[in-house]
């Protein structure tokens, strides 16, 4: 098929990409030129794992070109919309104007029986309105809404290999025309066993900010356990162990720490409360601005534990950060908690290093007023306490003892709580986890 994909962020080049890899005919677009060159030269403008070698993988077929004309996705069979969705300036609502610039920009284009496809995050209601923007054009397209699950470093087998298809089309029937062309997009996903739901346009978009609420709402509830361990002298690690072990609960985002961040969970949440406010059904969700509230926490917290830790107080203190980005395997910082934490200590009085191996360049263009250090073994000489921030393999795997000679002071605050304190307290160690005792 021919496909164009608007928007060519984490979200658009990653499903761009996996697209020509499924064997479609595929243009990226992109307002931005910087990223549209970098993209043709089989570059990524931004690290994910496997994507770099897919991109060139499928450029060589031919099948992926990338331009910053909009006009290029006349004649394509479908169009997705994968353009951002950030929170609002000084407000908690979700920005649209990328989103119907993008559809309005696309109408002229449009021809019968063409299937826009709406994949961006965007509160409940926008898909209908954008489908009476299309209508009112006589384009004789469809708009239907395919929410994103896909994860940053995972971003390629998390398209390539779904959990689920959800498509929402305006009659909520099987029977709409775009579910046929849909499926013939996803018919090797779909060939592998991949589920697919049909349901409403309100209910689709509802299903991403729903998904979203609950993966924040477990880490939140799994830090509020941890706020608890700290009080009782318990053990949050071997908790979540515990309890996960029940499947109605599971195990995974189970995991006591600093808490979420990145370019989605926060601001989606947000999104979700300042809609619901819109509709009159704010009550709904007052839980997740306790969510939020908990999830803040944790990085003053951590500025505490640091404090203690160091005995005497933070000024001149010299701290090592080991991670930058919002999670391992990504270099994005938005809204990154490590980053926060190490700005909070900084401002404090105390001499932040920072080090993380593939977000140090993002990181500098966010707080230029850190001091950061690509290497590792350069960004630990001397310090007075080691913060762990963001879990990367490497720093799960340092070695207490080898590390021991390069710092000042043995003292080390595990904020993802990955590494084993025994281990790391017989070697000398002044070691804190979060929530353990
Ligand atoms: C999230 C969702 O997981 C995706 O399904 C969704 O498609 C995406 O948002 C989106 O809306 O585009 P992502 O932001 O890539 O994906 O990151 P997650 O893997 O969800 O992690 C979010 C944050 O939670 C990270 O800061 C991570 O460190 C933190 N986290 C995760 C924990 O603190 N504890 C856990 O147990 C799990």
């Amino acid at each position: 098929m021919r496909i164009s994909v608007i928007g060519c962020g984490y979200l658009g080049a990653v499903h761009a990409a996996c697209m020509a890899k499924l064997g479609h005919d595929v243009i990226g677009i992109d307002v931005d030129e910087r990223k549209i060159a970098e993209l043709s030269s089989a570059n990524a403008p931004f690290y994910e794992p496997g994507l770099d070698a897919l991109l060139k993988d499928v450029q060589e077929t031919g099948r992926l070109v990338f331009t910053t004309d909009l006009a290029a996705s006349a004649g394509s069979d479908v169009h997705f919309i994968c353009v951002g969705t950030p929170q609002k300036k000084g407000e908690n609502g979700a920005d649209l104007t990328y989103v119907d610039a993008a559809v309005r920009g696309l109408v002229p284009y449009l021809a019968p029986g063409q299937v826009i496809v709406g994949k961006s995050t965007v509160p409940v209601g926008t898909a209908a309105r954008l489908a009476d923007l299309v209508t009112e054009h006589e384009s004789e397209a469809h708009l239907v809404w395919n929410p994103e699950f896909l994860r940053e470093g995972h971003a390629v087998s998390d398209t390539l290999q779904p959990d689920r298809f959800v498509y929402g089309v305006s009659d909520g029937s099987e029977d709409h025309p775009s579910i046929a062309v849909l499926d013939e997009v996803y018919a090797a996903s779909l060939a592998a066993g991949t589920p697919r739901l049909v349901t409403d346009l309100p209910t689709a978009e509802l299903v991403k900010t729903a998904a979203n609420s609950f993966l924040a709402t477990k880490i939140s509830f799994i830090n509020a356990m941890a706020e608890l361990c700290e009080a009782a002298g318990a053990d949050v690690t071997r908790l979540a162990d515990a309890i996960g072990m029940d499947d109605r609960i599971g195990r995974k985002f189970l995991n006591a720490g600093i808490g979420f961040g990145g370019g989605c969970l926060p601001k989606d949440i947000r999104a979700f409360m300042a809609r619901a406010g819109e509709l009159g059904a704010d009550q709904a969700l007052t839980f997740l601005r306790e969510v939020d509230a908990i999830n803040m926490r944790r990085r003053t917290r951590v500025v505490e534990l640091t404090r203690e830790l160091c005995g005497d107080g933070l000024l001149g203190k010299r701290i090592t950060v080991l991670g930058a980005a919002f999670k391992p395997e990504s270099d994005d910082v938005r809204d990154s908690p490590a980053l926060s934490i190490a700005a909070q200590l900084q401002l404090q009085g105390s001499v932040v290093t920072v080090t993380d191996p593939k977000a140090l360049s993002n990181a500098a263009r966010r707080f230029p007023e850190l001091h950061y250090v690509t290497d590792l073994d350069t960004a630990v000489q001397s310090a007075d306490v080691i913060l762990l921030l963001t879990e990367w393999q490497q720093y799960r795997e340092l070695d207490p003892h080898q590390l021991r000679q390069s710092v000042s002071t043995p003292r080390i605050l595990d904020g993802r709580n990955v590494l084993d304190p025994e281990k790391w307290r017989a070697a000398g160690w002044q070691y804190r986890g979060l929530g353990r005792p």
